[in-house]
């Protein structure tokens, strides 16, 4: 019996009731309605359907009332019979890559139930990008049932379960779609699965993500549908590709991806060689290694071939016949560590019949080397150049001017030098030219960008050129991003940028500016997410009302000696804004004034830092109202008054930091309720989004993680010193009340916030005892409590915080025998007194004082690896607190969206770079503290 038949008959029943049920319910509102503009059972499926939706914020369902559905947003009917055709309710919000609608606020949120099934003749069905998984997670059965469907398109709804066999009962669908956005995405981690494939008859299949892992003999079954002419199976989870086939059925595939499944073996034993009716094949993100199959000869009607990131030690041996490939017209090699000579590669690898048809040449991160080569100028149809992170030298030769058809030029991260030809200014059609991290000199004057009408992208950063136009000078362009940083422009403040008012992504830091931020400034670049204007010396003011700016991040740098900026922290975000901000950052000012009033509005707002400025007055009770805070930095400041009990309400705060200032009062009770600091591990904030700024040409470009970008940004003072933390800081917990007049006692329900890493609570009036239950909070590394008016004896549960890394009781009035015994000898192990000094009452160990009396005495050294993770990252941002340099942020604004980065494996390449560096650090750190 096939396994399928069960579930389907139990289907059968389902939906035969069900459709009873609407049936039924359709004729009563016929009935009750009359005939409206549609038939009244479809407007009632339709309308059932609404119901099921729990979020809207896009309005897309407002036209969704009255009698003639056909009218509704995204409905389209039949203009004979009025019956529904056409349902296409996709999420469109451009802004956002996110491949899942349920990472993404534009999307509907709710369920997907079976009153469509109503709709008899829908032919176009796209849900694509919402989040309709309440239900189950699973892909509805009833799907299948929807008999006219031509067009089901229901990618970036993150189902989960089995593919329903039944999709293939759909006996008219053209277009199937249950992928991602993106192809080659590792990320999503695929939740559909199905074991059985031979359903999919002949659809242009586009299944991925869907995991596919169970079927081993997967191409055996698309051999066995010879009119298949497209199959897209990326990214799911297929383990090998090196099935042999013995008869060849698919004559008839234009179009194999199969990116994204890390087959891991030789290229050559693909069983898709002698598909010689390939025009397009995809095998981005695998293992293949060796060389090519002999059969590549004959793949003459080969147009796209992306080999991009291969990983694998045994490499691909790039010298397999590609004479024929005569029909090339992308060729994508990006990042397959190829360690070889540029002229060997071009010349080798790229038939001659084919240099001007090539359109698009990708070889970055190839760690290529030599000089680029002359012939280039043969490329003639090239509209794309990726030679970006090589080891690339010399100069670029003129032959590149008769590329006139480029529209992307990356030759970022080598090191090129010489003059950049003035050729470039020929090329019309040039949307992205990128420049940046070479060793470029000489003078980049109007006549490089005389005939650049279409430029959206420009990074000349990271050179030693210099940017000379006339004052006048009116470019052609209206760029998108300017990444100018370190081009010298000054003095004056270049005048040109006044017509860029599309910019994005404006960095002019390090342009040796010296003149005064012109009034033009602000209102040109409302629009720009990210504005780097640091390092000049400019003066001026910003703006009356930032919140005119739809900045995500805004770097003044300021000298310490003037600061360009004081006065009241300006109403940053008016209300269409402050519904959306997630970050602010405005720590090192000089800003005065009371607690920003119109953060009231943001109350979405995650990440605040307004430490280091002269604000004072009582915190807010509505604080609390800012619910999603995750991080709150309020130190070094004057606030007076004690701290809102209401503050304990914020349940997802992980890291709250008063320190430095004049609150008085108690520390609130129902500390407890901040569970977010009951948690381990890291928070969903932060942990490892990737952040990406779109291109000239809407593509996402690789950026870095938000973790990252803030915990380079933050500072945070923990174990006596300053660290900075990198992406750990989605692990770090941490209260800090130090430097403060805090009276009473520490509430004792703080010992059950045991996520909680750093405790400072020193420099305070706080009375009483260390609670008695200090033990259970197992994750402190470091705790400070000195410098306050304690008494009693120090709990010997203090010896179980076997993290402990940091311990300061010192300046209290502490009293009987200090405890001893496990993590606690280790501390401090330089002075260890210097942990307890300034408590007359103590005595034993480590302090020369004898007790008379006789405490128990707990020995041993036990560590277990459940924390290792965070002592990991804790160091990691301990070294990246040495690496990364003092810089000043002064007023940076994000909008956390789900971004996600096409370049994965640099990320991950970087986290693994990091981890081994911690991983021998550490190792070598916990060996000098054992050896001392
Ligand atoms: C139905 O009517 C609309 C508007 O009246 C028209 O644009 C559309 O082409 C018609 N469709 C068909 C299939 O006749
Ligand atoms: C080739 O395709 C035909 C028709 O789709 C099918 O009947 C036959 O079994 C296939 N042969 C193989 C070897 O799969
Ligand atoms: C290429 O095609 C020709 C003609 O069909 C055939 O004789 C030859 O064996 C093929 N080459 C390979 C390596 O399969
Ligand atoms: C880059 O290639 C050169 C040889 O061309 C080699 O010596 C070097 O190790 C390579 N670098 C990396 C990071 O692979
Ligand atoms: C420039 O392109 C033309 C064809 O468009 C070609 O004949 C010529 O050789 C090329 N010049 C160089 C220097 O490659
Ligand atoms: C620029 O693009 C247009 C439109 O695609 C094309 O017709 C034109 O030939 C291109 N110009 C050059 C110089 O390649």
């Amino acid at each position: 019996m096939h396994p399928t038949t069960v579930p389907s008959l139990i289907l059968l029943l389902t939906l035969i009731s069900t459709r009873w049920f609407l049936t039924g319910a359709a004729l009563q509102s016929q009935h009750s309605h009359g005939s409206g503009g549609c038939i009244a059972a479809e407007r009632a499926a339709l309308l059932s359907f609404k119901k099921g939706i729990k979020s809207d914020l896009t309005n897309r369902l407002a036209s969704w009332h009255g009698r003639d559905c056909c009218r509704w947003r995204g409905v389209r009917c039949s203009n004979k019979t009025g019956q529904v055709l056409k349902h296409d309710l996709r999420n469109q919000n451009p802004d956002i890559s996110s491949v899942d609608g349920c990472d993404d606020e534009s999307a509907l949120f709710g369920e997907l139930g079976p009153s469509l099934l109503s709709l008899e003749q829908l032919e176009h069905m796209d849900l694509s990008r919402n989040c309709l998984t309440e239900d189950q997670g699973t892909i509805p059965l009833f799907l299948g049932s929807m008999k006219n469907l031509r067009y089901l398109n229901l990618s970036g709804i993150p189902f989960s379960g089995e593919v329903p066999p039944q999709l293939g009962n759909l006996s008219k669908l053209q277009y199937l779609d249950l992928g991602s956005q993106y192809v080659g995405n590792h990320d999503l981690g695929s939740q559909l699965y199905s074991t059985d494939i031979t359903w999919i008859k002949g659809l242009p299949l586009r299944m991925s993500p869907v995991n596919l892992s169970q079927i081993s003999d997967w191409p055996h079954i698309l051999n066995s549908i010879s009119s298949l002419r497209v199959i897209d199976l990326s990214s799911c989870l297929l383990g090998s590709a090196n099935q042999s086939l013995q008869h060849l059925n698919l004559t008839k595939l234009d179009k194999l991806d199969l990116s994204g499944n890390s087959f891991d073996h030789e290229i050559a034993s693909c069983w898709f060689w002698k598909v010689t009716s390939l025009k397009y094949l995809n095998l981005r993100y695998h293992r293949l290694f060796g060389q090519f199959h002999d059969a590549l000869e004959n793949m003459t009607s080969l147009q796209v071939l992306d080999l991009s990131f291969n990983f694998n030690q045994k490499r691909l041996v790039m010298e397999g016949n590609f004479n024929n490939l005569f029909s090339l017209k992308i060729l994508d090699l990006t990042d397959n560590e190829m360690n070889r000579a540029i002229t060997v590669l071009m010349d080798r690898l790229l038939p001659q019949r084919a240099w001007d048809i090539l359109e698009e040449l990708h070889l970055g991160f190839n760690n290529l080397t030599g000089t680029l080569p002359n012939l280039i100028g043969r490329f003639t149809s090239l509209t794309v150049l990726d030679l970006s992170n090589n080891n690339l030298a010399g100069i670029i030769p003129p032959e590149l001017s008769n590329c006139t058809c480029l529209r992307t030029l990356d030759l970022s991260n080598n090191h090129l030098s010489g003059l950049v030809p003035t050729g470039i200014g020929a090329f019309a059609n040039l949307t992205s030219l990128d420049l940046s991290s070479n060793n470029f000199s000489g003078v980049i004057s109007e006549e490089h960008f005389a005939g650049l009408m279409n430029l959206k992208k420009l990074d000349l950063s990271s050179n030693s050129m210099k940017l000379v136009v006339g004052t006048d000078w009116l470019p052609l362009f209206s760029l998108k991003i300017a990444v100018l940083g370190s081009c010298q422009m000054g003095p004056l403040f270049p005048a040109w940028l006044q017509w860029q008012r599309e910019i994005t992504k404006l960095d002019i830091s390090s342009t040796r500016l010296m003149d005064k931020i012109p009034d033009w400034f602000w209102p040109t670049f409302s629009h720009a997410i990210y504005v780097d204007i640091s390092d000049n010396q400019l003066s001026g003011s910003l703006p009356a009302h930032l919140g005119d700016m739809a900045c995500v991040e805004l770097n003044i740098n300021l000298d310490l000696s003037s600061n360009l900026l004081e006065g009241e922290i300006p109403p940053c975000f008016e209300i269409n804004i402050s519904q959306s901000i997630q970050f602010l950052l405005l720590s090192n000012n000089s800003f005065s004034g009371k607690f920003p009033a119109f953060l009231q509005k943001c109350t979405t707002l995650q990440f605040l830092d307004l430490a280091w400025n002269n604000l004072f007055g009582r915190l807010p009770e509505w604080i609390a109202e800012m619910t999603g805070l995750q991080f709150l930095r309020l130190s070094h400041n004057a606030f007076s008054g004690s701290i809102p009990t209401e503050i304990t309400n914020l349940q997802y705060l992980q890291y709250l930091d008063l320190s430095s200032n004049s609150l008085s009062g108690f520390i609130p009770r129902h500390l407890s309720n901040l569970t977010a600091m009951t948690l381990k591990g890291p928070r969903l904030l932060l942990s490892g989004t990737a952040m990406t700024l779109p291109d000239g040409e809407g593509n996402q470009v690789a950026g870095v993680t938000i973790a990252d970008q803030f915990g380079q940004i933050l500072s945070i003072i923990t174990k006596g010193q300053q660290l900075r933390y990198g992406s750990t800081l989605a692990y770090f917990v941490s209260i800090d009340l130090s430097g403060n007049s805090l009276t009473g006692e520490i509430p004792s329900d703080i010992t059950s916030l045991d996520g909680l890493i750093n405790l400072n609570l020193s420099s305070n009036n706080l009375r009483g005892k260390i609670p008695m239950k200090i033990g259970t909070m197992q994750s402190l590394e470091s705790l400070d409590l000195s410098s306050n008016d304690l008494f009693g004896e120090i709990p010997s549960s203090l010896t179980d915080l076997i993290y402990l890394s940091y311990l300061n009781l010192s300046y209290n009035h502490f009293s009987g025998r200090i405890p001893s015994g496990r993590q606690l000898d280790t501390l401090n192990v330089d002075n260890p007194t210097l942990m307890y000094i300034g408590n007359a009452g103590l005595c034993g160990p480590p302090l020369t004082r004898n007790c008379s009396g006789n405490n128990s005495f707990i020995n041993g050294y036990h560590k277990s690896s459940r924390h290792e993770l965070e002592l990991m990252s804790f160091n990691l941002g301990l070294i990246l607190g040495f690496v990364v340099g003092l810089w000043m942020v002064f007023c940076s604004l994000l909008f956390l969206k789900t971004w996600r980065t096409r370049y994965y494996r640099l990320v991950d390449n970087l986290y693994d770079g990091l981890y081994v560096f911690v991983v021998v650090n550490w190792a070598s750190l916990t060996r000098n503290a054992s050896a001392e």
